[in-house]
C-alpha cells in the first residue's frame, strides 16, 4: 500500500478533507492511550473458547471490478468448539460469534491498523477491564487481551471498535460483527434454528467510481450513504424457503435511522429487541431502528408462492435530521434487501404466544423515581451530553451512581434549531424504557415514528427524536467500575457526544 492510501485511512487525512479544525474535536483522546493489557490468569473450563482478532487493512472484493480498501476484524478460533464462530461467506465483516450464557471467552485483539483501536462488546455486561473503553485503546502494533464469562441473557449483541475519535471511521470501513448469545429459556422455545435463524447487519455506505468507500462526513450530521449493504454486500438477495425465519437485524450504520417494513405487506412481528427476547411477540406497523439497535423478527414465508420476490424497505419519514452530509438525507426511502422465495419446504413451527419472562422494572422501586437523573442533549457549537463533551476517564458529580440500585435516567433531546435524532447507548446492564413524550412543536414527526419503537423488552440503546424525552429504568451492577454512555451516531460520538459514568 502506498503513502497516499495510508493517509486516506488516517483520521488526519479525513479531517483535512472535511475541513474540520482540531478545535472542533475537543474530545482529546489522541494522545493519552494507557491501559495496555495485563494478562489475566483465569482458569479455563470446558465451556471456554479463545479467539484471535486481527484488526487489519485489506483490499476486499465487494463489487466486481476494483477491490475496496477496508478495515476489518479477522477473527480465528484458536481453542474451543468450531460452532463459536460463524463466518459470513464472502463478507469483509467480522464473523458472528455464538456462545451460550455461562461460556467463558478469551480473546486477543492485535492492532495492525495505522490508528489506535480497541474492541467493545456492545450490550454484553462485562467488567471494566473487558469493556473496550476508549481509554483502553492500543496503538498500532499493540494488542489487548480479554477474558470474561458471558452473563447476558440470550440475545443479539455485537462487537465493534471503540477508540475515541476513530470509532465512526473504523466501523464505516468494515469493523463490525454480531455476537449471538443463547440460554436455556430460549433453547426451550420452538424458534427457527440453523439456516432459518439469520443475522442481518444493515449499514448504509457510499462508494466512489473506483469502488472505494467515501467517508466525507459532515460530523454534525454523521456519515450517510446512498445505498444499504447487508452483511457487507450490496444488492443483498436472501433466497428463502416457504418457512418461518428468525431474522436478527442489527443497525450497524454510522448515522442512518431506518423505518423497516416488508414491501409485500407481511406483518412486522418483533420477538426480540436489543438485549433479549420479548415476553411475547408484538406486531408493529413498522419498526424504527437507529444505529446500535437490534430487533429480532419472526417472519412467516410459508404461505408465499415460489418465485415471489419482495423487499425489506425503509420508508421515508420526516423530522429526524436536516442535511445530507453528501449521502441521502436521514429518513429518505431506501431499499434494504430483496427476498426471493425459491423453494418449497414444510413448516411445523407456529408463533409462540409467550416467549420468556421479562420482569418489568417499576418506577416506584427506583431510588430516584420522583426526581429522575436528567441528562440533557443540547447543541452549543457541538452536540453535548450532560452539558459536556467527552473527557477521557472523567466523570462529573452527577455521573456517579450507587451500585446495585435501580435508577431512572431521563434524556431530553433539546438541540434547538439543530433538530437531530440521537440514539443514546449505555454500557453495562441492559435497561427498560419506561416513558416517552415529546414537546408540542415537534410532536407530529414524533407521532409519525413512535408506533415503531420496540420498547417492550430489554434495551441498551434508545433513540430520541428531536424534542423527545425518554425515561429509562436501569439497575446498576454490584461491582464498582467506570462505564460509558454516548450517542450511537458514531460521528457524533467521535466529536465528543460521549461521557463516562461511574458505579461506586
Ligand atoms: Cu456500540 Cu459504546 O458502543
Ligand atoms: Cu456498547
Ligand atoms: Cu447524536
Amino acid at each position: 500500500m502506498n503513502g497516499s492510501k495510508n493517509d486516506d485511512l488516517s483520521r488526519r487525512g479525513f479531517l483535512k478533507r472535511a475541513g474540520i479544525g482540531a478545535a472542533a474535536l475537543a474530545s482529546g483522546g489522541l494522545t493519552a492511550l494507557p491501559g495496555l493489557a495485563q494478562a489475566q490468569g483465569t482458569r479455563r473450563g470446558a465451556r471456554s473458547f479463545r479467539l484471535s482478532i486481527n484488526a487489519e487493512r485489506v483490499y476486499w472484493p465487494i463489487f466486481t471490478g476494483e477491490e475496496t480498501l477496508v478495515q476489518r476484524m479477522r477473527v480465528q478460533l484458536t481453542e474451543g468448539n468450531a460452532s463459536h464462530l460463524q463466518e459470513i461467506p464472502g463478507s469483509h465483516l467480522a464473523p458472528t460469534i455464538r456462545a451460550a450464557k455461562g461460556d467463558v471467552m478469551y480473546a486477543r485483539m492485535q492492532n495492525d491498523l495505522y490508528d489506535p483501536t480497541i474492541v467493545h462488546w456492545h450490550g454484553l455486561e462485562v467488567s471494566e477491564r473487558n469493556d473496550g473503553l476508549p481509554g483502553q485503546a492500543v496503538l498500532p502494533g499493540g494488542h489487548y487481551d480479554y477474558s470474561f464469562a458471558i452473563k447476558n441473557r440470550a440475545g443479539t449483541y455485537w462487537y465493534h471498535p471503540h477508540p475515541d475519535g476513530y470509532t465512526g471511521f473504523q466501523v464505516y470501513y468494515g469493523m463490525a460483527g454480531a455476537f449471538v448469545v443463547s440460554d436455556p429459556a430460549e433453547q426451550a422455545l420452538a424458534l427457527p434454528r440453523g439456516e432459518y435463524d439469520q443475522v442481518l447487519v444493515i449499514q448504509d455506505r457510499r462508494f466512489d467510481p473506483n469502488n472505494q468507500l467515501v467517508y466525507s462526513v459532515n460530523p454534525f450530521i454523521g456519515t450517510l450513504g446512498n445505498q444499504v449493504l447487508v452483511n457487507g454486500k450490496p444488492n443483498y438477495l436472501m433466497s428463502a424457503a416457504t418457512r418461518i425465519y428468525r431474522l436478527r437485524i442489527l443497525n450497524g450504520s454510522n448515522a442512518r435511522i431506518y423505518r423497516l417494513k416488508w414491501s409485500n405487506g407481511l406483518p412486522m412481528v418483533a420477538i426480540g429487541s436489543d438485549a433479549g427476547l420479548l415476553s411475547q411477540p408484538v406486531a408493529k406497523p413498522f419498526i424504527m431502528l437507529s444505529p446500535g439497535e437490534r430487533v429480532e423478527l419472526w417472519v412467516d414465508f410459508s404461505d408465499l408462492p415460489i418465485g415471489e420476490e419482495f423487499k425489506l424497505i425503509s420508508e421515508a419519514f420526516p423530522g429526524a435530521q436536516v442535511g445530507t452530509g453528501g449521502g441521502q438525507v436521514n429518513g429518505s426511502a431506501m431499499d434494504i434487501m430483496s427476498v426471493r422465495i425459491d423453494r418449497q419446504e414444510t413448516e411445523t413451527l407456529s408463533l409462540p404466544k409467550s416467549l420468556v419472562e421479562v420482569p418489568r422494572y417499576r418506577i416506584e422501586d427506583a431510588v430516584n423515581g420522583t426526581s429522575p437523573r436528567n441528562i440533557p442533549i443540547t447543541f452549543d457549537g457541538m452536540f453535548l451530553l450532560n452539558n459536556r463533551l467527552y473527557e477521557l476517564n472523567q466523570v462529573a458529580k452527577n455521573e456517579i451512581v450507587q451500585r446495585n440500585t435501580l435508577e431512572c435516567w431521563e434524556f431530553t433531546n433539546d438541540t434547538g434549531s439543530f433538530a437531530t435524532a440521537h440514539p443514546i447507548h449505555l454500557h453495562g446492564p441492559s435497561f427498560q424504557v419506561y416513558y416517552r413524550s415529546c414537546i408540542k412543536s415537534l410532536r407530529p414527526a414524533w407521532e409519525n415514528v413512535r408506533d415503531g419503537y420496540v420498547d417492550e423488552g430489554w434495551k441498551d440503546t434508545v433513540m430520541l427524536m428531536p424534542g423527545e424525552t425518554a425515561k429509562i429504568l436501569i439497575k446498576f451492577g454490584t461491582t464498582p467500575n467506570l462505564s460509558l454512555y454516548h450517542c450511537h451516531n458514531l460521528d457524533h460520538e467521535d466529536m465528543g457526544m460521549m461521557r463516562h459514568y461511574r458505579v461506586v
